[in-house]
């Protein structure tokens, strides 16, 4: 499903983990693709594996974790085979990710001044300072910091965690990546301070051509946000496609639990729909598909191998007994 403007590639991507019990594969085969300008949410309950992919396609594994296998092809060259000076290059620059917990890229230490211009002339030394600060104070305003210039010289700790979020945001956006890779920077802020968040990331990432994979775990998010949804089970994406397709018709059984237990899909005061059954865990994943104790659907072919992908249009899911389509109304 590769087309011109395609700016990343990931390919049959294995991240392990090594343990005293054996080798765990917490990303297990991940394909995706995402387009120049185009944002992706990367959905799934917790501990499915969505950081560590985020972390991978940045070569940000460290031991015992080690991506095993795969390929991650950002604009025609493939990550793996870069030097870890070279990625470094890339980082902060042409892609940048930013953390659930914005003290992850900011120095507490130091200004946030300081940090800002660093960022630049760590990838661009020669830019002029005066430039350089312009830029800060644009930066700091396009997030939606208000008066920027009497900001721009406290440290983080001066910040509420909203505005320290968008600060980390505003460094991750100085260099005008091509890719950001987000992962649920706004889930520990309020929902109000969150909507504003992420509209303003939605219009950054618009005016800018960039291209951004979201991480969460709440598919309303993605639903407000993103162009396409990746739907991440057990290291797997077990459904991947345009946002309206999935959301409107799911074709994997997790796919559709997880819409039945977003708020709002729910009849008001009644009980969330629940996903039955818990995650695999270290000890109990087997073969065949992961999704296969929870699911009211499977089948004896469920036990036996892994669901291949079933291409439909710009969609794909992994599933043997899937949800059957929408019919084309007449
Ligand atoms: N440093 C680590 N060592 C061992 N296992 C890890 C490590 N980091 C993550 N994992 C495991 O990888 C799996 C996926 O984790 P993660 O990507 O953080 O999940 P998510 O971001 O979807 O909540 C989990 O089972 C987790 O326990
Ligand atoms: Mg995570």
């Amino acid at each position: 499903m590769t087309t011109n403007n395609t700016l990343l590639e990931v390919r049959g991507l294995r991240t392990a983990f090594h343990t005293e019990a054996g080798a765990w594969l917490a990303v297990d085969g991940v394909d995706l693709s995402v387009e120049r300008g185009e944002i992706v949410g990367l959905v799934g309950e917790s501990g499915s594996g969505k950081s560590v992919t985020g972390f991978s396609l940045l070569g940000l594994i460290d031991p015992p974790g080690e991506v095993v296998a795969g390929e991650v092809i950002f604009d025609g060259t493939d990550l793996r085979t870069l030097s870890e000076e070279q990625l470094r290059q890339l980082r902060g620059n042409r892609i940048a990710m930013i953390f659930q917990d914005p003290l992850m890229t900011l120095n507490p230490v130091l200004r946030v001044k300081e940090q800002m211009m660093e960022a630049i002339h760590t990838h661009y030394p020669k830019t002029p300072k005066r430039e350089a600060e312009q830029r800060c104070l644009e930066a700091l305003a396009m997030v939606g910091i208000p008066a920027p210039e009497s900001r721009i010289d406290n440290y983080p700790h001066e910040f509420s965690g909203g505005m320290r979020q968008r600060v980390a945001i505003a460094i991750a956006m100085l260099n005008q990546p091509e890719l950001i890779i987000a992962d649920e920077p706004t889930t520990a802020l309020d929902v109000t301070i969150q909507g504003q968040i992420l509209y303003q990331m939605q219009t950054l990432c618009r005016k800018n051509n960039t291209a951004m994979i979201w991480i969460t775990h709440d598919l309303g998010v993605v639903a407000e946000l993103a162009d396409k949804v990746a739907v991440m089970y057990a290291g797997r994406i077990v459904e991947y496609g345009p946002v309206s397709e999935i959301l409107a018709a799911p074709r994997h059984p997790y796919t559709k639990g997880l819409l039945q237990s977003m708020p709002g899909t729910a009849k008001p005061g009644s009980r969330l729909a629940q996903i039955d059954g818990m995650a695999p865990t270290l000890t109990s994943r087997e073969v065949g598909c992961t999704f296969r104790p929870r699911c009211l659907h499977a089948l004896d072919q469920c036990a036996q191998s892994v669901p291949p992908q079933t291409i439909e249009g710009a969609r794909y899911f992994r599933c043997f007994a899937p949800i059957p389509a929408l019919q084309e109304a007449v």
